[in-house]
């Protein structure tokens, strides 16, 4: 649910599109978020309070000097104690007490006592909306850092003039509330992301495959970690023992040709980061049945044959995502080698690490990672896995940025 946990503090001033609030309050709770609502007295002429609190299913707040209401969370912390303060629908008088800092009802003294940010969705006549007074006040808004959604053109409800001044429809608001509280937390909201992790298993035979001791740790971590920073990401996997990771679409595949498909499949994207331990060979013609020991024969010969690289393959399509980020596992010259990958494989980085037996990186939790750009080379301390991941998400969000 985009919007669970999030609390938002509604304020309707008095306008016929005070029922398309209605709406907005439903669809806002649909999407987790936790909805109190303050009315001003002309909000109360064309819907009910107790409408109102039936869709929030809270109590609905009204006067600024209510005994009960301000035992019960008092105006200073009802302006605080929110994510988001949506103004809807918005009067050009209300607009105009906020922009002059005028505080004579609850919903205007919650608006001047505020620290959060505020969305106002304008609704009025046509007239009023284009009256230079309406327009300066708006300026003013925007300049105090207040954003905006509507008001669209359309016709009146009440007098079927036509013009801008309509409300923006529950569902414009709720992406427009999307959006501001994504805003900051989720760098990569929007971007789509492929990450390839895990080793492959190319067969010898029905029984026995060539692998190798990737454990799928450090690329199931980073596409988590670019899960967490809102990106929607599709992790293609080779055979592991780990789970699949929170918030993350993912395939599963056997060998690097069906990799590479998998990949090709889900191009374009804006991130790639292929992390596999991709068998660099496997075996020419696999046979169908169970090789057998032939007495006097000695070990069967086994043909190899090179496998596609996906890394490269990606760097160099014509569908190349905005950011291509390849690991190169080293167990010498880890600097000048990573170097030279970053040129062959069309990387933007190129994340290089020492996987010597006596490093314990390769299957292991921890990492020690150098980071190699055109720019040069920067080396990060001893990591988590987890922690390298969360690093290099933040890398690919400022990268993009
Ligand atoms: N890679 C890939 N497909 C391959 C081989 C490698 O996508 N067939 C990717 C890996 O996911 C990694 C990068 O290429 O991001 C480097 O992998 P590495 O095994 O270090 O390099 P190789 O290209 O295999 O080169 P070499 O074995 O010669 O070191």
């Amino acid at each position: 649910m985009p919007l669970a946990g999030k609390r938002i503090l509604l304020v309707m001033s008095g306008g016929i599109a005070a029922y398309k609030s209605l709406d907005l309050i439903r669809r806002l709770r649909e999407r987790g978020a936790e909805v109190r609502p303050v009315m001003t007295a002309g909000a109360q002429q064309f819907v009910t309070p107790l409408a109102v609190g039936a869709l929030s299913s809270g109590h609905v707040y009204t006067e600024l000097f209510s005994r009960e209401d301000e035992q019960d969370v008092g105006h200073i912390r009802l302006a605080r104690d929110c994510d988001l303060i949506v103004v809807a629908p918005a009067t050009a008088d209300l607009m105009a007490k906020m922009a002059n800092g005028l505080a004579d009802d609850l919903a205007s003294t919650v608006l001047l006592a505020t620290d959060r940010p505020v969305l106002v969705a304008p609704a009025m006549n046509p007239k009023m909306w284009a009256h230079a007074a309406t327009g300066r006040n708006v300026e003013t808004l925007r300049k105090d850092g207040i954003a905006f959604v509507g008001p669209n053109a359309g016709e009146m409800a009440e007098s079927g003039e036509a013009g801008f001044g309509r409300m923006a429809e529950p569902m414009e608001i709720v992406a427009a509330v999307e959006r501001l509280l994504d805003d900051g937390t989720k760098p990569l909201a929007g971007r789509t992301a492929l990450v390839t992790s895990g080793p492959t298993h190319e067969p010898i035979d029905p029984v026995r495959y060539i692998a190798n001791r990737s454990s799928g740790r450090q690329g199931h971590a980073i596409a988590e970690a670019l899960a967490r920073l809102g990106a929607d990401v599709t992790l293609v996997s080779g055979p592991v023992t780990i789970p699949d990771p929170k918030g993350v679409k993912v395939v599963h595949v056997e060998q690097a040709a069906e990799m590479l498909d998998a990949v090709l499949a889900r191009l374009p994207a804006d991130i790639a980061v292929m992390v596999a331990a991709v068998a660099d060979w496997r075996v020419a013609t696999p046979n169908s049945e169970k090789i057998k020991k032939q007495p006097g024969e000695g070990p069967p010969p086994l043909m190899l044959t090179e496998n596609p690289d996906i890394l490269k393959t990606v760097g160099h399509s014509d569908k190349r995502p905005t950011v291509v980020v390849g690991f190169a596992a080293e167990t010498q010259d880890v600097e000048s080698n990573g170097r030279i990958k970053l040129q062959k494989k069309g990387a933007d980085l190129i994340i290089a690490n020492d996987v010597s037996p006596e490093t314990g990186i390769m299957g292991g939790t921890r990492n020690s990672v150098k980071l190699i750009t055109s720019d040069g080379i920067e080396a990060w301390p001893d990591l988590s896995k987890d922690d390298v991941a969360d690093r290099l998400a933040g890398w690919i969000a400022h990268r993009l940025t």
